[in-house]
């Protein structure tokens, strides 16, 4: 496989899910406040988005902020709101430029209505895109979306419109947030944290996993190549025996 520079790229990963984390201790290390660790990250993202889609990454995942982030302190929450709007308002036009398909995954009704409204209208006018589609995991919990799914599942079957016997994975996987995407390949978490923190619960059943110590402001395009690389060179066994 050769990227769009047509350089050589074994097996590239289709679908690359990102636990941006480390935000607040990179702040911190700067005696800076919470937030602004949060703005650093989101120019990390700007360039990581454009930098995945060079190396020809079909879905990039990110997550931005968990159902269990409004436990933080409300100045931080809401500056989190304010800062996501913000970088949606002012990324639109070159996501469009780009052809880049936004999606945005996660419980969005419960998210001020001036944020999910811009989100939908990202989504509405990049839909049509096909190139690379970046999704955001915002008030996003793995648990959540599968419950979401269940309780859909429940109330097709008190409908009738299918029965208890005929649940199965599809069934299930056929109600997550954007079920037509491929289940990711690669999940890069940053910061160094060895856990899942409720991301993709069900969709990285078998993703291979690469945790860096670098915190997310400081993540690179170089490190994305890096991970990319390291990917090439696991075996996927998905269970089974591989000589
Ligand atoms: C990740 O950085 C961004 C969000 C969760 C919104 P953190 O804010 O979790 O940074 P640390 O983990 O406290 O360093
Ligand atoms: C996961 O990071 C959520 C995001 C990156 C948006 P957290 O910082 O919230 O995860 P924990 O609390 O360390 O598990
Ligand atoms: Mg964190």
């Amino acid at each position: 496989m050769t990227d769009r520079a047509g350089d050589s790229v074994p097996s590239m990963p289709q679908h690359v899910a990102v636990i941006m984390d480390g935000n607040g201790r990179w702040a911190r290390a700067r005696g800076l406040e919470r937030i602004e660790g949060h703005w650093a990250g989101y120019k990390t993202l700007k360039r990581i988005v454009y930098a995945a889609d060079d190396l020809g990454i079909r879905y990039l995942t990110v997550y931005g902020f968990s159902s269990e982030n409004w436990r933080r302190p409300q100045n931080e929450v809401s500056g989190l709101m304010r800062l996501m709007y913000a970088a949606m308002r002012a990324e639109l036009e070159d996501l469009i430029e780009n052809g880049i398909r936004v999606r945005v995954i996660g419980r969005l009704h419960q998210l001020p209505d001036e944020l999910s409204d811009i989100f939908y209208e990202a989504m509405r006018s990049t839909e049509a895109y096909t190139r690379m589609t970046f999704t955001l995991a915002i008030n996003y919990g793995g648990r959540a979306e599968i419950v979401d799914a269940v309780r859909a599942i429940a109330r097709d079957i008190a409908d009738g419109r299918i029965s208890a016997d005929d649940v199965d994975e599809a069934s299930v996987a056929a109600r997550l947030y954007a079920p037509e995407m491929p289940d990711p390949d690669l999940l890069i978490r940053t910061a160094g944290e060895m856990r899942l923190s409720n991301y993709l619960l069900w969709q990285s059943a078998y993703s291979e996993i690469w945790v860096t110590p670098t915190y997310w402001p400081d993540f690179t395009p170089e490190l994305l190549l890096q991970a990319v690389q390291d990917y090439g060179k696991r075996t996927r066994r998905f269970g089974a025996v591989v000589e």
